[in-house]
């Protein structure tokens, strides 16, 4: 399958795997190129620039396809060097990054001069028109159903998709929710030219995190996520979990009045016990509805393929006979 986003980042199938916080290591973008897609590193789970630099290396290693960078400039606890995981992203010679957050326009210049192609992750129409306005080479339209922070506008992706296709001239990829050919056929009916997969890679043979946190995506179910922070405008969907529960119920109570450090302990520093020891229960962490639609944990490859060939067959088949 040919589309504008396989022309722009040069790969055979147009399925991304958006970056993810401690799960983004080398082992699972390098599998998702290797099949491919495009994989992503996760920029700021490496500690320090020149860990993201040995990470790029490592990737390097595993695939002779392009993969790229995750950059998010969300509101963090710490202030990350972004200059600094710049110029290793530059350095290394990676060509794509994938930018998160807060608008990247400051850090366009450099990229750019380097050679490197922008896709700009976004939960608006507006924003994505900003994106494409201060120069983005694409972006990814992450709808309301997205593991992860999907805004404050709560749109899904039916109505987001062709909103954003009614009105941007950059391609972009069709994010949160999608798992399957069907969310991929539909995905390019709506006008996107692709998918961006996060929850889905996570239950993958190579994605490198605890066989806990695959399972409870496996056993979840699309009631399962709940919206954690909304009070901050920090909105993030997670998985229910006691953790989940309580700080719910600290958010009922506190309301408006809710500040980042009434909730630190159950946000802040989650992710390593949760993706590497497993703990799934020890805080909030992100997770999409599509948890719903996902019951195995394929190689990337197998998963790859599945969904090119079983979309080939939607397309030349299901949809085509209706036309007869
Ligand atoms: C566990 C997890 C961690 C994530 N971490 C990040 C991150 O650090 N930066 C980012 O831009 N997006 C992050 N995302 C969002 C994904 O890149 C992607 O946009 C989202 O998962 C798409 O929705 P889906 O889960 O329904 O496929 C994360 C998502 C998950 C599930």
């Amino acid at each position: 399958m040919k589309t504008r986003i396989t022309n722009l980042f040069n790969i055979k199938h147009p399925i991304i795997q958006g970056g993810m916080h401690y799960v983004g290591f080398a082992e699972l973008a390098s599998a998702v190129s290797n099949a491919g897609g495009l994989g992503i590193i996760t920029g700021l789970t490496q500690k320090t620039p020149q860990d993201l630099a040995k990470e790029i290396v490592r990737c390097q290693k595993m695939t002779d396809n392009p993969f790229g960078v995750n950059l998010t400039f969300l509101p963090t606890v710490s202030s990350p060097d972004y200059p600094g995981y710049i110029n290793a992203i530059i350095d290394t010679g990676v060509k794509i990054v994938e930018t998160a957050g807060r608008n990247p326009q400051e850090y366009l210049p450099g990229l750019k001069d380097a050679g490197v192609k922008i896709i700009h992750k976004c939960t608006s129409v507006r924003h994505a028109l900003k994106a494409e306005n201060i120069g983005c080479d694409a972006v990814s339209v992450d709808g309301f159903e997205c593991g992860g922070h999907p805004g404050e506008d709560d749109i899904p992706n039916m109505i987001l998709l062709p909103r954003a296709a009614d009105e941007l001239k950059i391609p972009f990829v069709a994010s949160g929710g999608m798992a399957d050919a069907r969310s991929l056929v539909a995905a390019l009916s709506l006008g996107a030219d692709g998918i961006n997969m996060g929850t889905r890679f996570i239950a993958t043979q190579e994605a490198p995190v605890h066989e806990n946190v695959k399972l409870a995506i496996l056993s979840a179910k699309e009631i399962d996520t709940r919206l954690v922070m909304r009070s901050l405008k920090n909105t993030e969907r997670v998985l229910n979990n006691s953790a989940v529960e309580q700080l719910l119920a600290k958010e009922a109570v506190l309301g408006k009045n809710l500040k980042f450090e009434d909730i630190i302990d159950v946000v802040a520093g989650v992710y390593p016990k949760v993706m590497m020891e497993g703990k799934t229960d020890s805080g909030v962490w992100s997770c999409g509805m599509v948890a719903g639609l996902i019951h195995d944990i394929p190689t990337c490859l197998d998963l790859i393929e599945r969904i090119m060939s079983e979309a080939e067959s939607l397309i030349r088949g299901r949809l085509a006979d209706m036309l007869k």
